[in-house]
């Protein structure tokens, strides 16, 4: 059944909200838990259709998986895996799921992986992945839509990316966890989730150095060496970078709980820079609030430390009623722009060519319906909608249910009007859930 938010703007959001762990570490911390024979415990796991889309993932392997809510945890035993096949049913629906490539065919020495293809907001290759492996020693041929990789051994090797990209760093981070010898990823990526990662496998043996600098050294060890570990997941910048968003557009007072400031440092000075307040409470909480109208600002999206390119949406949405002409460059993605036809249907003034957007700003956005078509623009949308003047309905939420943990109770406790609505679809292609994969 299609369910879809209710909103009605203008209401200043104030009060704390709880930040979860982070969706895309958790999603690569359950892949690195079958590198291990025995039982991981992973604590502050978001309650997420992408958590549930990976965990079943490695179901399929032979990991045997309790999940308590409640806790938010997750125990993975991966004493025993029984397949080395990760489906294209599965794989589709999330292409971060092909980071257990790398950790099986550490383990298995094989490993048969959907190819995840491209999505919504871009091609999304996954070449530097596969060359990663190849120079570690591992033979691929791709077959069937499926990455078939095969090694006798893995043996280290100098592996140097293209682009600082997020998912080939840590596939080649784990396929060298145990390989034979010193492996050194030059211009890997430096995101905090690499390092929680980095840490994930250190703390269970692995040895991993320079996480967080653009050059990784992993030094292999021997399966023995691995054990079993409890460990908790960092918090979600990127859920934070939205209700700080949310808050300031919204001209509200709000305090983030759980989070890490220094991961945020780069959008936090964006935001300051437009006359937003935000003040560091203690080393895991930041008050934010906005009371006059905001300055445009111009940005570019990079790869962390960088401004982060999930949060650009959310900059967008604040840069439609902002003071003058903001412009925007998305770097990472050829197709980052899905929520601009929906906000100038909102009445903002943004011209998008290719990967720039101008965005003049205007006195006040209005409320109509509108359409989520991925997980950042969709989250976006409701930002607007929170800001804008009368009603707005989002569809197709299922792209924000994605990653973003109880998104309507968390924006309703800081007295946000917001309702999720069950609705039977008008067609059969309506309440499609399969079109965009992140
Ligand atoms: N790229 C290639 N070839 C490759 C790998 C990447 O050309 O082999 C290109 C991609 O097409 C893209 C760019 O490099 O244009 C960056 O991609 P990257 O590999 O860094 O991204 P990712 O690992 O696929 C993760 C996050 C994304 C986030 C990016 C960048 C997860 C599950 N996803 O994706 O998160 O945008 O890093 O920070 O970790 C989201 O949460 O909304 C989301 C899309």
């Amino acid at each position: 059944m299609a369910q879809k938010f209710y909103i009605k703007g203008g209401t200043p959001l104030k009060g704390e909200v709880s930040i979860g762990g982070a969706k895309n570490s958790v999603l690569k911390l359950i892949a690195a838990a079958i590198l291990v024979k025995g039982i991981t415990k992973i604590y502050n796991v978001p309650e997420l259709t992408d958590v549930d889309i990976m965990l079943k993932v490695i179901a399929q392997l032979g990991a045997k998986i309790d999940y308590n809510k409640e806790e938010k945890s997750v125990t993975i035993d991966a004493t025993e895996l029984t397949s080395v096949t990760a489906t294209y049913e599965l794989v589709s629906k999330m292409r971060a799921s092909f980071v257990v490539l790398g950790a099986l065919v550490s383990r298995c020495k094989e490993a048969k992986v959907a190819m995840p293809g491209g999505c919504a907001i871009g091609e999304r290759r996954v070449d530097f992945h596969i060359k990663g492996l190849e120079a570690l020693g591992a033979k691929i041929k791709i077959e069937n839509g499926y990455v078939i990789a095969k090694a006798n051994k893995l043996t280290g090797a100098e592996v140097y990316l293209d682009i600082p990209s997020v998912g080939a760093t840590e596939n080649i981070m784990l396929a060298s966890v145990l390989a034979e010898g010193s492996t050194r990823i030059q211009n890997a990526a430096q995101e905090p989730e690499i390092v929680d990662l980095a840490n994930f496998l250190n703390t269970m043996g692995a040895d991993v150095n320079g996480a967080g600098t653009s050059e990784i050294v992993i030094n292999g060890v021997k399966q023995e060496n691995l054990h079993p570990i409890e460990y908790t997941t960092i918090p979600d910048r990127i859920e934070a970078g939205t209700y700080m968003t949310a808050i300031i557009a919204t001209k509200g007072k709000g305090i983030i709980k759980n989070i890490y400031p220094a991961h945020l440092t780069f959008f936090t000075n964006k935001l300051l820079k437009m006359g937003a307040n935000i003040k560091l409470l203690d080393p895991t909480s930041m008050e934010v609030s906005c009371k006059n109208r905001l300055n445009s600002i111009n940005f570019i999206t990079q790869p962390y430390p960088g401004f982060p390119t999930d949060l650009q949406s959310m900059a967008m949405a604040l840069l439609t009623t902002s003071n003058g002409v903001g412009i925007i460059t998305e770097s990472l993605y050829e197709n980052r722009f899905m929520q601009v036809p929906d906000l100038n249907r909102m009445g903002a003034d943004i011209h998008q060519d290719r990967n720039h957007a101008i965005i003049k700003g205007v006195k006040k956005l209005s409320g109509t319906a509108l359409t989520a078509s991925d997980l950042r623009a969709g989250a976006a949308l409701v930002v607007a909608a929170l800001m804008a003047e009368g009603e707005s309905v989002v569809e197709k939420i299922h792209h924000i249910d994605r990653g973003y943990e109880n998104f309507e109770n968390k924006i309703r406790l800081l007295g946000g009007k917001i309702e999720r609505r069950e609705e039977i679809p008008k067609t059969l292609t309506e309440d499609n859930h399969n079109e965009s994969y992140l």
